[in-house]
């Protein structure tokens, strides 16, 4: 019979030699399903995020609450460390693509990919069923702080909109929203703590998601422990905020902005 040859790779997501098809001939997929029909069926992204991320094609609330969500986080002005960096950069004269990774590389646990820790975090609480004050006060005494709660310039009295946009999407549209409900409880608890611990956008997206996974009836339960651990949903913020990144570059370059130098004004030199 036939011998396979071994191979140096495998993938599971997109295949460029495709389908026949006999109209077009050869047609690239995405998870099996042929350009065509992502285009000729009205697929949006957020479709086109769900067959390479997940593998499969995801309900119409699910796909528009991924859309809203790049939607949202596409930029947050130039003020926050990924634009700062991001227009120093093309300052300095650096093309498009450096450009954009040096914005994108300030993602991380402070800034933009608190995301999965936020997942990890409020799924483990709310599944062992750690009370609010419990779960806050646990981290506290591991000198953790919460992810998903804390914001530079929000506030209990001037929330974030974006927040309540998602929140309000996914009460109309999402099945259940425990762990987003869990989340507001841990927001509302270290909020008696200090006035700038509210739920931020990584924290918002972080529970919301884990109701997507655990409402659609799309995955099962060892695919969302998967998806947690391995911490897809930091992409999210990185796919959106790369949008605002590239217009960032565009327009300093467009401003004719000169090499940006930092006011010794502004810096403290000191021994
Ligand atoms: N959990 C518990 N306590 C906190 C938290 C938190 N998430 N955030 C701040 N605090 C408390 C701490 O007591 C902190 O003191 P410490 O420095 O001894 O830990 C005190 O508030 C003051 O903290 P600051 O450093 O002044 O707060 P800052 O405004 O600089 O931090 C930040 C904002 C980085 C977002 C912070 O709240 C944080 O680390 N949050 C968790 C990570 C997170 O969710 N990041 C995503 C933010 S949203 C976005 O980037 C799109
Ligand atoms: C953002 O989306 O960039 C922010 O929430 C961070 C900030 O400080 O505004």
């Amino acid at each position: 019979g036939k011998v396979r040859a071994p191979t140096h790779i495998i993938s599971t997501i997109s295949d460029d030699r495709g389908t026949f098809n006999q109209t077009v001939g050869e047609e690239p997929c995405y998870a099996g399903v042929p350009m065509s029909s992502i285009v000729e069926q009205g697929y949006g992204v957020g479709d086109v995020i769900s067959l390479l991320w997940f593998k499969r094609s995801l309900p119409r609330y699910c796909t528009k609450f991924i859309e809203i969500c790049i939607m949202l986080c596409a930029d947050h002005g130039p003020c926050v460390s990924g634009a700062h960096n991001t227009i120093v950069t093309a300052r300095a004269g650096k093309d498009l693509v450096s450009s954009l990774v040096s914005g994108l590389l300030t993602i991380g646990p402070r800034f933009g990919g608190a995301i999965d820790d936020a997942a990890r975090y409020f799924k483990d609480a709310y599944d062992r069923g750690l009370t609010p004050y419990e779960f806050v006060e646990s981290m506290k005494k591991k000198g953790i702080r919460v992810p998903g709660i804390g914001h530079r310039i929000k506030r209990g009295d001037n929330r974030d909109k974006r927040v309540e946009l998602l929140q309000e999407f996914a009460r109309t549209n999402f099945p259940s929203v425990k762990y987003m409900e869990y989340a507001v409880q841990v927001e509302t608890y270290t909020l008696t703590k200090a006035n700038n611990l509210v739920m931020n956008v990584d924290g918002a997206i972080g529970s919301l998601f884990l109701d997507l996974l655990a409402g659609s009836g799309m995955f099962t339960k060892p695919e969302i422990d998967e998806i947690v651990e391995i911490g897809y949903l930091n992409g999210l913020f990185v796919l959106a905020r790369s949008i605002g990144l590239i217009g960032h570059t565009f327009d300093q370059k467009r401003l004719k902005q000169p090499l940006y130098r930092h006011p010794w004004e502004d810096v403290l030199y000191t021994k």
